[in-house]
């Protein structure tokens, strides 16, 4: 009996092996087709991507098709499992067509860096937030970021970024701000442009997303987004329009939350209508994860891939197309769309490959984008730049800054290496949701560039201790932070209290009590969103530092010293109060709706819809303060420099584009770059006072001039005609107005235009 008992315990092992085996030899086998080789006439380079598809979809089975359609779910969590073996685990894998030698899709979450990292053992750049590259208004660096994230994604072995977030600051309190471009849709999608062809640059299919109107994180799954089309266009849409159309993106997310009815994933208008046809958009649309509700409705929309399972786009999508209420040309579409978008990002002719990541680089990237988009809003009788030689004492305090610089949270997180920087309980693990610091430490920059000064570090946990500190030295510099992430938006635009060593952190207290007893006083911000600042008299200086990145504290460092001039300006208004905004308060969801991810079977029936009405029109961001004549804090295009720059020489030229010259002198004693911003009034009361149509980032010598030139596509001075459908220019006389921020705008011209 026991040795019967012994032989059946052998027997279940010997099995349990034999399986482990028989599935070791399969994610073997499917590993090395990690990088399948092209076998067939499709591996013709002379072809064009549309010709290169087709003939791949010839030989494909039914099967096979359906299996392009959706993911095989979230390889970062799940186990292994023979269909996401070849993945690289990051958050999304599509298995391709192994039989003809088509790679599988391996996406990567890759907002301001590559995900994961701590998942997979792996190294990834942490880029300062994406609005602080929208701060530098610099197309060089956009491209450079998206550059980075698609060299580092290849490195890695993916081939595919879920990146390029361009929903317009529209809710200041949204969660999501740091991961988007700011509150102008010329600005943000010239930008996202940029960064898109950046990470196409290296074989990498690169992504738009959230198509659209993602504006809150607030019940995202079931708000139900009403705008008309005309503000629809001119405001959200225009970002996603110059985007694709300049960016040539593979992809587009589609989003979670509903437009004018239809869930943005089944929306026909959105997908259809304005992508596919109006835009020309040739790649594929992938849903966000979990933003899938129907099969045969979001298939006839436009939607072409589930994301990251297959609920809707598997079995019930085969059936669907055998009982021929999808038809085969409809499944084959979808399939092209895929197939295409890897030909034209050229996934399948430079397959993945694996290296190691060039951490040195990639600082160096982070460190200059963050130079770039460092703004400095404000600056009493030159507080700064601090002088090493002079000062012989420096006091800082507060958020952290004695080990790190805070991150944004959420699909976007970069997790840094060795951890959570902080020091204390939280330290080491990071976790969904955590506040992450990265190790880039403001008071050791600070000591590196002041040898000869004392630096003192105060927690800021007391600030009347704090203030003592500030009290005895020369200078003090407060850093003060907002965290913010995907998930949830912020219930006010205060700096937030923090609780450390047991104590409240109120940094608006904090900073009161240490200007009041410092007049040297330096308050440095990161935050992803804009803030109150009901001190904002009492500091000397204040500089807004955004998330800063991997070596963010070596940019800020060399901003406050003086090596790096200042040239960012705000891309989203600073309001002076909450009561400013267009709504009071962010729309909640009724209490019992669910504002996590949702499972299918709800989805199926869809989650009931709240509602949101976008009333304000076309009036987003600084178009609503102008046009309600709010006074604000600190304005759109906002930013100081060291130095100071004059302008002169404005002419405009209409033909088919309007062509604008003007003079920026830099009237100051040292190098500075300037932007040069450009906006114009539409000859029609019911716009807004005034739209950014162009703008220049130029850099210039003490007592340099340049003559600048901006062109400005006519569309970008029409309005969206919804009897048309169409972009339409107004004939009439347009002001032309050129400056350094949106509320200092020196030289004005008049342009006819019919
Ligand atoms: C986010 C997307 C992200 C996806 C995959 C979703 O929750 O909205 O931005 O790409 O998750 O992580």
């Amino acid at each position: 009996m026991k040795y019967s008992v012994l032989r059946g315990r052998q027997w279940m092992f010997a099995l349990a092996t034999m399986s482990m085996l028989i599935l070791a030899v399969q994610v073997g086998t499917a590993q090395r087709r990690f990088t399948p080789k092209p076998t067939g006439p499709w591996d013709n380079k002379s072809l064009s991507p549309d010709e290169r598809a087709d003939l791949v979809i010839k030989q494909m089975t039914l099967d096979e098709k359906i299996a392009m359609l959706h993911g095989v779910g979230m390889p970062t969590d799940d186990p292994f499992t023979v269909e996401n073996a070849p993945s690289n685990r990051g958050v999304g894998y599509e298995v391709g067509v192994p039989r003809l030698g088509i790679p599988g899709i391996d996406m990567s979450d890759a907002a301001y860096g590559v995900r994961s990292s701590q998942a997979n053992g792996r190294y990834s750049t942490a880029l300062p937030a994406n609005v602080a590259a929208a701060a530098s208004w610099d197309t060089d660096a956009a491209y450079e970021y998206g550059k980075l994230i698609g060299t580092e994604l290849r490195a890695q072995g993916y081939n595919m970024s879920l990146g390029g977030g361009v929903d317009i600051t529209r809710e200041p309190r949204n969660g999501r701000t740091f991961e988007y471009l700011g509150e102008d849709p010329i600005l943000a999608g010239t930008l996202v442009a940029k960064l898109i062809q950046g990470t196409q640059s290296q074989y990498v299919i690169g992504d738009i997303k959230h198509y659209a109107f993602n504006d809150q994180e607030s019940g995202r799954n079931s708000v139900n987004i009403t705008v008309d089309r005309r503000a629809a266009h001119e405001t959200d849409l225009l970002a996603f329009e110059i985007g694709v159309i300049d960016g040539k993106p593979a992809a587009v997310m589609c989003s979670y939350n509903r437009v004018n009815g239809d869930f943005a994933c089944e929306n026909k208008w959105l997908l259809t209508d304005v992508l596919k046809k109006d835009w020309d958009f040739k790649g594929f649309v992938l849903s966000d994860w979990g933003g899938t509700h129907s099969t045969e409705k979001a298939s006839a929309a436009g939607l072409d891939n589930e994301e990251p399972g297959r609920f809707f786009f598997e079995d019930k999508y085969k059936a669907a197309v055998t009982a021929g209420t999808i038809s085969q040309a409809e499944l084959d579409e979808h399939v092209h769309r895929l197939l295409r978008a890897m030909f034209a990002a050229g996934v399948i002719d430079h397959p993945r490959e694996r290296s190691v990541v060039d951490v040195f680089a990639g600082l160096d990237v982070a460190r200059k984008i963050e130079e770039g988009g460092v703004v400095l809003l404000k600056n009493t009788a030159g507080a700064l730049p601090l002088n090493a030689g002079s000062i012989h004492s420096i006091a800082v305090i507060g958020a952290h800054s004695d080990v790190g610089m805070i991150s944004g949270g959420g699909s976007a997180q970069v997790d840094p290496p060795g951890g959570n920087a902080i020091a204390g309980p939280g330290k080491g693990a990071t976790h969904w949701q955590d506040e992450i610091w990265f190790p880039t430490s403001p008071l050791k920059a600070i000591k590196e560039r002041a040898p000869n000064s004392t630096v003192t570090y105060d927690s800021g946990e007391d600030a009347c201790k704090a203030a003592e500190v500030a009290k005895g030295a020369d200078v003090a510099i407060v850093f003060a932070y907002r965290w913010a992430s995907e998930g949830m938006d912020l219930a006010n635009l205060s700096l937030q209290h923090y609780r450390l060593n047991g104590k409240d952190v109120d940094q608006d207290k904090l900073i009161e009590k240490v200007a009041a007893a410092n007049k040297h006083t330096i308050v440095v911000l990161e935050t992803g969103n804009p803030v109150t600042m009901p001190w904002v008299d009492a500091p000397a200086a204040i500089v807004e530092a955004w998330y800063a990145g991997s070596d963010g504290a070596n940019a800020v460092g060399n901003v406050l010293f003086g090596t790096v001039n200042p040239s960012g300006k705000l891309p989203n208004t600073f309001p002076k109060s909450e009561a400013d905004l267009p709504r009071l308060k962010i729309a909640q969801p009724p209490a019992h709706e669910f504002s996590g991810p949702v499972s299918p079977e709800v989805r199926a029936k869809g989650a009931p819809a709240f509602q949101v009405s976008y009333d304000e029109g076309l009036k987003v961001g600084y178009k609503w303060y102008d046009a309600e004549k709010k006074a604000v804090l600190f304005p759109f295009g906002y930013g100081l420099s060291y130095t100071t720059f004059g302008y002169s020489r404005l002419t405009a030229t209409a033909g088919d584009t309007v062509k604008l010259s003007f003079a920026v002198k830099n009237t100051g004693d040292r190098e500075g770059a300037e932007i040069g911003e450009v906006y114009a009034t539409i000859p029609d009361p019911t716009e807004p006072p005034k739209r950014l149509i162009g703008w220049s980032k130029v850099k210039l010598a003490a007592g340099e001039e340049k003559t600048v030139t901006v062109e400005v596509p006519r569309k970008y001075l029409s309005i969206w005609d919804e009897a048309k459908n169409a972009w339409t220019l107004l004939p009439g006389d347009y002001t032309i107005m050129v400056g350094g921020s949106s509320d200092n705008l020196p030289l004005k011209t008049t342009v006819s235009l019919k």
